[in-house]
């Protein structure tokens, strides 16, 4: 993320003054997968890859936005009819909308952004971009009465009204909380959190990317979250009060076996599985217990693939060259659907292992994976 950048092109292309400026980082997350919708448990934390935008009122009604890696210019309104076409402009004009829900006064500002998170990699480069634009207006139209966990709403409100992705909190949440050295194990129906620091000796966390994005991913991860409701509403004839996956354990899904479908029935399996894994990982971490987060790890990518089916071929691989290598964990992060693996390795096997999976991955696949070395980092904040 690089200010200058930011600022150079703010007064290039406005009028020569200055704004203010903020920042919010995308997320990794260690366990916890496609749990946050079904009122489960997250484990994320922000990192060093973020968002960066320069804004400055107006005094007009309109937004004037430049995206600096795009070079695209858009300017609209602030009432509902105004929406943008350009996508990025989707969740600028979506984040003011919501503010303006929420009683915020927002008026027009001129606007230039910049950000470094990797796009389609699973490392939420959208919540980067409207955490950073909810903090930003709460500051300067809001007196910053809107809390923290309201911002991350504000988010995930934009996504499923502005955007068409019916996302959890997960991402929004670990962009605005997160904190340097820190995972945060987020209760995502109760919204209580407590913060882990993160500091294993002896082990790195990488992220290898597989640089491949899928179309119509968004459509798919709709469709996961449709089929855990689907098995929630069959379980709530005999068991009125599960109002989420999370109130549920295998013996009632088994109860509803022949009421849903083979494949709504895998999805709530992979749930069920995941959110119990979760609480395993936190324990495992405070007894200092590598081994068990890792083989915690494999498990989940394992049932994202097979169960929750939201690998792809590449991501197989990575996992595979992982497990050869005798790397303590791997999976798949974030919603899946391409982007990348999160890998738990010991220090002394990192570099053979990254030499490895380089070379195998192009072999195969003609291109070598992203590598990502993971700085767990703070959240949402003013720069300037
Ligand atoms: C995406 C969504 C999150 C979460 C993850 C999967 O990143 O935005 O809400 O559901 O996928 O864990």
């Amino acid at each position: 993320m690089d200010i200058e950048i930011v600022r150079n092109r703010f007064i290039k292309h406005f009028d020569g003054t200055t704004g203010s400026v903020y920042a919010s980082p995308g997320r990794i997350n260690l366990i916890g997968e496609h749990t946050d919708y079904n009122g489960g448990f997250v484990f994320p934390g922000a990192i060093d890859k973020g968002m960066i935008a320069e804004i400055k009122p107006n005094g007009t009604q309109k937004v004037l936005a430049y995206s600096i890696d795009l070079k695209d210019f858009v300017e609209f309104g602030l009432e509902e009819k105004d929406a943008p076409k350009a996508s990025w402009a989707k969740y600028i004009f979506g984040v003011c909308r919501e503010m303006i829900k929420r009683g915020v006064k927002v008026e027009g500002f001129n606007t230039a952004f910049s950000g470094d998170v990797p796009l389609g990699a699973g490392m939420s480069s959208s919540a980067a971009l409207e955490s950073t634009y909810a903090f930003a207006l709460n500051d300067l139209f809001g007196e910053n009465k809107i809390d923290k966990f309201e911002l991350a709403k504000v988010g995930q409100a934009t996504e499923h009204n502005y955007v068409g992705v019916n996302c959890g909190i997960m991402d929004q949440f670990a962009s605005v909380f997160g904190k340097a050295g820190s995972l945060i194990r987020l209760d995502c129906r109760s919204l209580e959190y407590k913060y882990f620091p993160f500091n294993p000796i002896g082990y790195k966390l990488v992220l290898l990317d597989s640089v491949v994005k899928h179309e119509l991913a968004s459509s798919a991860y709709n469709k996961r979250r449709q089929s855990c409701e689907t098995v929630v509403a069959a379980l709530q004839k005999k068991h009125p009060h599960i109002e989420f996956l999370r109130d549920a354990d295998m013996k009632m899904l088994a109860e509803v076996k022949d009421q849903v479908n083979a494949e709504d029935y895998m999805r709530a399996e992979y749930v069920i599985e995941e959110i119990q894994r979760v609480l395993d990982v936190c324990d495992a971490l405070e007894k200092g217990d590598y081994e068990t987060v890792g083989k915690k790890m494999y498990e989940t990518h394992h049932g994202l693939s097979k169960l929750y089916e939201v690998s792809c071929e590449e991501l197989d691989f990575l996992n595979d060259i992982a497990k050869k290598n005798g790397v303590t964990g791997s999976r798949v992060m974030g919603g899946g659907f391409g982007g990348c693996t999160i890998n738990l390795v010991k220090d002394n096997l990192y570099d053979t292992f990254i030499a490895d999976a380089k070379e195998s991955f192009n072999a195969k696949f003609g291109h070598d994976p992203k590598v990502y070395d993971v700085v767990v980092s703070d959240g949402s904040r003013k720069l300037l």
